[in-house]
């Protein structure tokens, strides 16, 4: 028999991420979620397959699994958890954050409605929307991040806001609260990838969010070892999103769903030292003499230090900044690092470096990165779970050779 647990609403990002709402009874006692690798979940007799329909049809669960497709125990398990963690009613995971954030956007688009995206928002995001949401008979348009010119770019068609926040690289911080506001008031959806801040930072359905998004790929995951989506809100719009996503088998796989939950398992160690570790060396290049400029939100030089101090518990692992120079000098400096691996991504073990512009920009004309920002200098740091010192030492040898 499982026990009823004290009073979850009561615990702390770390415990929710281990032990979800609680205890529910599993296969042998065992602690460990097992990784159900099957296809398909038989049925004893012909009347069980007909019951199960009926029911099915009436809105009740008399079993839980069929095919995989809709789902499996170990994706069952970590939604639940996710959702805790979140303060959602039900989470849904998907096989990707791409596919988190796409499925979600068509679940909820209307034909001839309009989206509001932010700019500086993830490029396979703003690639969708420039790129194919006028075929579905969508318009969209990109704001500045900031609730003023979010307001702006309201039309009598929209119909959804979709925010990041951080964005990225410039970690620009929105002021959820007011977007919220503004959209409530004209009953338009806000959806926001809150990726760069994890709900150990940031708590987006508590200020009125109607649909938080993760790549839980990054910081949920934790080890640069699997590749996973979550949304993450109300029940009733999560059974829109379940539809989609099982329709289209967007279904992570059980061995990703175990790695999930076993990489929550150590979630709000993880976000406490990837907190410390952004902060110390934020601080540190804001002071080098080789480092032109720094972003990271917990600096007073941040453009919206302001608001991300009201609304953060802390600030996450990734750190963008200009290095003094150009394209050469950014160059040696990457390659004299030690211990960062040049790669994308974030939020897992290993510290990641990126010259942002050759990374992630490298098919755009020069002129449309430079109006983006992708300057030559700019470098995006995503901190792992080395020993902050280390990571220190090496950052400054690596300035010291430029
Ligand atoms: C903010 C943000 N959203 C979504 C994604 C996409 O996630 P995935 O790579 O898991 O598809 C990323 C990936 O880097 C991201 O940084």
């Amino acid at each position: 028999m499982s026990k009823k647990p004290s009073d979850p609403s009561k615990w702390h990002p770390a415990t929710l991420a281990i032990h979800g709402l609680g205890r529910l009874p599993k296969a042998h006692h065992a602690v460990s979620t097992p990784i159900m690798h099957t296809s398909n979940y038989y049925f004893d007799t012909a009347d069980e397959v007909e019951d199960f329909m009926r029911a099915k049809g009436q809105g009740k669960v008399i079993r839980e699994h069929e095919y995989a497709r809709y789902g499996n125990p170990t994706q069952q398990e970590t939604e639940r958890k996710l959702a805790a963690l979140e303060g959602a009613e039900k989470a849904v995971l998907y096989s990707s954050g791409m596919a988190a954030v796409l499925l979600t956007i068509m679940t909820f688009m209307k034909p001839g409605g309009h989206i509001i995206f932010t700019g500086d928002c993830y490029r396979q995001t703003r690639d969708f929307a420039t790129n194919f949401l006028g075929k579905f008979g969508m318009d969209y348009s990109i704001a500045d991040p900031t609730a003023d010119a979010i307001e702006k770019a309201i039309k009598p068609s929209t119909n959804i806001i979709f925010t990041e926040s951080p964005t990225n690289p410039y970690l620009r911080v929105l002021d959820i609260p007011a977007i919220v506001k503004v959209a409530k008031a004209r009953r338009i959806m806000t959806i926001i990838d809150a990726t760069l801040a994890t709900p150990y930072n940031i708590k987006p359905i508590e200020m009125g969010v109607d649909v938080v998004l993760h790549s839980a790929t990054k910081y949920m995951g934790g080890h640069n070892d699997l590749m996973a989506g979550v949304a993450l809100g109300s029940a009733p719009l999560m059974t829109d999103l379940y539809k989609m996503q099982r329709m289209l088998g967007a279904t992570p796989g059980p061995l990703t769903c175990f790695l999930l939950e076993r990489g929550l398992k150590t979630f709000g160690m993880r976000m406490e030292h990837h907190n410390r570790a952004g902060l110390a060396i934020a601080q540190m290049l804001e002071a080098h003499p080789k480092i032109e400029k720094v972003w990271y939100p917990a600096l007073e030089s941040h453009p919206d230090h302001k608001i991300a101090m009201e609304q953060m518990k802390g600030f996450g692992s990734v750190i963008s900044f200009l290095v003094k120079g150009g394209n050469a000098e950014t160059r040696k400096f990457i390659d004299a690092l030690d211990l960062f691996l040049i790669t994308p991504s974030l939020g897992g073990s290993e510290s990641l470096v990126t010259q942002m512009w050759a990374m992630s920009f490298f098919d755009y004309s020069e002129e449309y990165r430079r109006n983006i920002g992708m300057v030559d200098n700019l470098v995006r740091l995503a901190l792992g779970l080395e020993d902050v010192d280390d990571l220190i030492a090496d950052l400054k040898q690596a300035l010291d050779q430029i």
